[in-house]
């Protein structure tokens, strides 16, 4: 394997399925776990992989097996599992405090400050930070609320398809409803709009003769004052949705968006928590459009590995105050410290300009792919975040989440852990550690291929 530059950032030896999968060390600790944890668990029952170490976009078994890894930690490790540079700040940070609640350290301050700097569009040096807990959810509900503190108005615009979290608020925002099963009601005044998941169009139509009519019948539910809709003041919209199936929206819908709030008194809130730190190609995806969003959500690669959220936001909107949101762990000092040493990586290697050359080869690969693959419905994505939607044969764009359930255990038998997700769970979804060297992106790509021609083929 030749040596790019990323090579000593992934564990050497990829690909040395040696053992049976899962061997005997990892169906041990699987079923250990199984006696222990909650029946809520949702990964294991889909790859069978118990951890003994990871760097970059590889894992290592139990039993020895190294993978490479195309979950990148569902975006939490744009900068790859145990990147040396955050370990080591975070190793320095143990040694001077763990936690320090919201009182100024020097890695908490460094963090904001640099989310400050780097924030899109007018939000960049002219917003506020605040760390919330350590999932991305709390930085949704944080959001939520400043929102709402700010129009005293209770209705919140959401996306169909859109993933937000799974407390209170945050469940309600978003739109799958198994996740929402029997715990309904609630927070009310919550509405869901078309998202521009061109593919599979609402409408029935095609972009861009389609005039981003999704939008416009956004803008005639927000001001017709008869569609059910009572006093809107907040809309929520992924820049590119994730759980969804890597849906980007076609361009100008974004700005379409913004125009849409501005001229209706909507706060958007941008939820960049899986698009954020160069997983898009841009630090952030609402660079693309050159759209600022009045309030953002970040989280997963923020803390590198390490859990933190946060909300990054206008200054003027900053009204609320003392014990507005507050939490014991919020901007934990280590996730702190992760952070800032996992941006300062990100800026250094330039892995935004990674994000989008591995993302073109990748992109290139797949449309190949799906010339040879009648499987195949559709690819899509920006940078490395990339989409392959697997429908059934037959013309009818059905969507096969079974197909996708066999590619997964069969990529796994060989060497890879491939992700899944799609409002029908069909969408296999590429993003890596954005340090993925070329040959070990490759060589992902061809155990897909090969495993997807062997499951169609039975
Ligand atoms: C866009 C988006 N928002 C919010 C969340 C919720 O984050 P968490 O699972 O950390 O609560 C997720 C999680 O996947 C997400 O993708």
């Amino acid at each position: 394997m030749s040596k790019d530059a990323f090579y000593k950032y992934n564990l050497q030896g990829v690909l040395k399925v040696t053992k049976a999968i899962p061997g005997p060390k990892s169906t041990a600790m699987l079923e250990e776990q199984r006696k222990y944890d909650s029946n809520a668990l949702v990964y294991p029952g889909q790859v069978p992989l118990a951890i003994s170490r990871g760097l970059g976009a590889t894992v290592e078994d139990l039993d020895g097996n190294i993978f490479i890894d195309f979950s990148g930690g569902v975006g939490a490790l744009n900068v790859g599992h145990s990147n040396p540079s955050v370990v080591e700040a975070v190793r320095r940070q143990a040694d001077k405090i763990t936690h320090g609640l919201d009182f100024p350290s020097e890695p908490r301050v460094a963090l904001s400050k640099k989310l400050v700097g780097l924030a899109p569009g007018g939000l960049k040096n002219n917003s506020k930070v605040l760390m919330c807990g350590p999932t991305g959810a709390d930085a949704v509900e944080a959001a939520v609320k400043l929102a709402k503190f700010n129009t005293k108005k209770p209705g919140v615009i959401s996306f169909e398809g859109g993933w937000h979290g799974v407390s209170g608020i945050s469940l309600s925002l978003t739109a799958k409803r198994s996740a929402k099963a029997n715990y309904l009601p609630g927070v009310p005044e919550v509405y869901f709009a078309p998202y521009p998941y061109c593919y599979r169009c609402p409408f029935g139509l095609k972009h861009p003769d389609c005039s981003l009519s999704c939008a416009h019948y956004l803008e005639h539910l927000v001001r017709d004052s008869d569609t059910g809709f009572a006093a809107p003041g907040a809309l929520l919209i992924e820049p590119i949705q994730g759980e969804g199936g890597i849906v980007p929206p076609p361009p100008g819908y974004l700005k379409e968006i913004r125009r849409i709030c501005d001229n209706n008194g909507l706060i958007m809130v941008a939820d960049e928590i899986q698009t954020g730190f160069c997983r898009t190609g841009d630090m952030f995806a609402m660079e693309h459009e050159k759209v600022t969003p009045d309030i953002m959500t970040v989280s997963k690669s923020m803390g590198s590995g390490l859990p933190i959220s946060g909300i990054v936001f206008k200054k003027e909107l900053d009204t609320w105050g003392p014990g507005a949101h507050v939490g014991t762990f919020r901007g934990n000092a280590l996730s702190c410290a992760a952070g800032f040493a996992g941006i300062g990586f990100m800026e250094k290697h330039d892995l935004a300009e990674r994000s989008r050359h591995l993302g073109q080869r990748t992109l290139k690969r797949c449309r190949e792919m799906m010339s040879r693959l009648d499987v195949i419905g559709d690819v899509r994505g920006r940078g490395l975040y990339v989409g392959i939607e697997l429908i059934k044969r037959g013309g009818s764009k059905a969507p096969d989440p079974d197909l996708l359930v066999r590619l997964q255990k069969e990529c796994f038998s060989n060497g890879l852990v491939a992700w899944k997700g799609g409002r029908s769970g069909n969408v296999a979804r590429i993003m890596p550690a954005l340090v993925i060297t070329e040959e070990l992106l490759d060589a992902g790509l061809s155990i897909f291929e090969t495993g997807l021609k062997k499951v169609m083929a039975r």
